[in-house]
């Protein structure tokens, strides 16, 4: 898959497709791929995969997997008509998952998320972003990216994480917001860069989290730490993040329900990332959708992720969300499969060393499926047609 598909390029130019293809690996690492007919003779055993629609590993760039607790009580309520922004105002949501985050261990968060992420080694994702922001407090942001590390030492996936401590002012400091944002700007962030724990930070600026002057401190003061920046904005209203996280160089500005003409145009002039996860928009019954239409006029990169999350996207199929992505928000299938392998790299800054894509000098990270066509990938609704899964040169 290309790093920057030509806008208009045709569906298989833009996926890079090449038919009855060969991909040789050496080690971890792709040493050639391309049509079988210029193969390299090597004389090693040969795989043949029987004509497979063979992929890069997927890139999930945008999950919560790690968390306790239990927000049943929140989604019976939501049924019953109460929003996503009332349950958490009156002492649900986020917080919820926080107090039972809170509660546990780092390994006990291991355990629980654990087969969060094989659900996803199963369809092929190998490389995973996830976030703290459940914690909330130094002791125990450091204790949810812990979890991230046991969980990178116990499954062969590539683990990326991220500090979202500024995801909601948590309650002991209800009263002072101004003393947490100093907190996370001078207290869990330079802990967490300094640890290695995280590559970068997130903020969700939207009504019941963070301002538009609370998401610049918090952007400006990770940019000087070498930390990557995220943001969770325009979801719930339109508040002008996508604007300011472009101009402030964020990878990526992610949910975009509201986004506004500036901030499209912010974002194209910037080549930040949207973020696109039908799996909020779908579990919250949220009748605004991101404006796929502008997003892809205006040259914006689109990914889409699971939002792997208990609150409002408690999924872990990104097939289903690449495939919502095309019924729900028009996405093509090609722009869908890129959304869901070399654009989710980007996001995380690691589609330059060959994440998310097959090229020379890359980690063989694979997988084939068991579809008839590539297009057929984004077809059945709900299909897992990952069969077989490779990461750096090894079969799971
Ligand atoms: O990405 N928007 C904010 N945060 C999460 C939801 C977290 C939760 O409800 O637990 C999201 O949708
Ligand atoms: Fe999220």
């Amino acid at each position: 898959m290309p790093l920057d598909a030509p806008a208009g390029a045709e569906p298989e130019d833009a996926l890079g497709l090449v038919r009855d293809a060969a991909v040789l690996v050496e080690g971890e690492r792709v040493a050639w791929c391309g049509p079988r007919a210029a193969a390299p003779d090597v004389g090693a055993p040969v795989e043949d995969l029987g004509g497979a629609v063979v992929l890069p590993g997927l890139v999930d760039c945008h999950t919560h997997l790690v968390w306790a607790g239990d927000r049943t009580r929140d989604f019976e309520a939501r049924l019953r008509g109460a929003t996503y922004a009332e349950i958490a105002r009156a002492g649900g949501g986020i917080r919820l998952t926080v107090r039972a985050v809170r509660e546990a261990s780092a390994e006990e968060l291991a355990d629980l998320a654990a087969p969060r992420l094989d659900a996803l080694l199963a369809q092929g994702v190998t490389t995973v972003e996830v976030k703290s922001g459940y914690g909330l407090s130094l002791e125990h942001e450091l204790a949810q990216l812990e979890a991230v590390a046991l969980l990178g030492e116990r499954r062969p996936a590539r683990l990326v994480a991220t500090c979202l401590a500024a995801h909601i002012v948590p309650d002991e400091h209800k009263e002072r917001r101004g003393d947490y944002v100093r907190l996370v700007t001078d207290g869990i962030l330079p802990a967490v860069a300094a640890r290695g724990l995280a590559s970068a930070a997130d903020v969700f600026c939207d009504e019941g989290a963070f301002t538009l002057a609370e998401a610049r401190e918090i952007l400006t003061a990770a940019g000087r730490l070498g930390l990557r920046t995220r943001v969770h904005g325009e979801q719930l209203t339109g508040t002008g993040v996508a604007t300011l996280a472009a101009e402030l160089g964020a990878a990526s500005v992610d949910h975009l329900e509201h986004v506004d003409a500036a901030g499209i145009a912010a974002m194209a002039r910037a080549g930040t990332v949207a973020v696109l996860l039908p799996g909020a928009t779908t579990f919250l019954a949220d009748p605004a959708l991101p404006p796929v239409k502008a997003l892809r006029a205006a040259g914006v990169p689109m990914a889409v992720a699971t939002d792997a999350n208990p609150g409002s996207s408690p999924t872990t199929h990104l097939w289903l969300m690449a495939q919502l992505a095309c019924v729900s928000y028009g996405l093509m299938p090609h722009e869908a499969l890129r959304a869901v392998t070399v654009v989710g790299a980007r996001a995380l800054g690691l589609a330059d060393a060959g994440v998310g894509r097959i090229v020379v000098g890359g980690a063989a990270d694979l997988v084939a499926t068991d579809a008839p066509g590539w297009r057929h990938l984004l077809y059945g609704l709900g299909d897992n047609p990952a069969r077989r899964v490779w990461i750096g040169g090894r079969e799971l």
